[in-house]
């Protein structure tokens, strides 16, 4: 099944209002590709500026907690982030399941809150370059993605899966297309082992060192559904090739 593809950026800790005539520039130059679904996901604090300065164009969060509201000082909620005007939310990013310490159930617990009140979800997965080399990634990606994603895929909004290896996130280091083809195909199954036919339309989205130069070969993997892009997003000049190269 092929999937119209997905181009997410993830801005991470960065971003000013300074910086929301890029985000203005990323949308209007991503409305020249249709055929693709293009959003931002930028730090909590600017979503709101964000959302208004591109209506119609989606902005997302970094992260939600789990809880709908309460004495979670400093946290950000599904429903907060809704109303500040994001329509999606990554969470469980290696960035967060490690500095964080948040593990499988904490991500599951915080894709069902972001998904029941409305949110898309972008759930990222991934190994260590320690796994990888051991010979245990696919295994390993395949476990932490049972045990992270919803028990049910929602209708009021969508599940996205991001594999992420954690040692091509900022490196410049990418797997081989045949190691990318092999990950994306073992999650494909998964999801279809999970979730029957909904699985199969899923998209799983791939994210570590994505560039315009790698673009092209990336999104012609099967079951390679979009990219989720970290530093390669923050200026239009770097993100639009890549939007580009999912058009085809
Ligand atoms: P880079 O594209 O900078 O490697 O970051 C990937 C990432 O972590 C996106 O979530």
């Amino acid at each position: 099944m092929t999937l119209k593809k997905l181009v997410a950026g993830n801005w991470k800790m960065h971003g000013l209002s300074s910086d929301l005539d890029e985000i203005q520039s990323i949308a209007t130059q991503a409305q020249r590709y249709p055929g693709v679904d293009v959003a931002l996901c930028v730090p909590a604090i600017l979503v709101e500026r964000a959302a208004r300065a591109v209506p119609g164009f989606a902005i997302g969060g970094q992260d939600v907690h789990h809880a709908e509201k309460g004495a979670h000082t400093g946290c950000t909620s599904a429903s907060m982030l809704l109303d500040a005007g994001a329509s999606l939310t990554i969470v469980g990013h290696s960035e967060r399941r490690d500095a964080q310490r948040e593990g499988d159930a904490e991500v599951q617990a915080k894709a069902h809150a972001a998904l029941a009140c409305g949110l898309n979800v972008i759930l990222c997965v991934g190994e260590s370059l320690q796994v990888r080399e051991g010979g245990n990634a696919v295994r390993t990606v395949v476990d932490q993605l049972d045990a992270s994603i919803p028990h049910d895929p929602t209708e009021e909004a969508e599940l996205a899966i991001a594999y992420e290896p954690i040692w091509a996130i900022g490196t410049g280091k990418i797997p081989t297309m045949p190691e990318i083809a092999e990950m994306h195909a073992a999650i494909r199954n998964k999801l279809v082992e999970r979730y029957g036919d909904a699985g199969a339309s899923v998209r799983i989205l791939y994210g570590g060192s994505v560039k315009a130069s790698n673009a092209g070969e990336i999104f012609a993997i099967q079951d390679v559904d979009g990219a989720l892009v970290g530093g390669a997003s923050l200026k239009a000049a770097d993100f639009i090739p890549i939007v580009a190269a999912a058009a085809g």
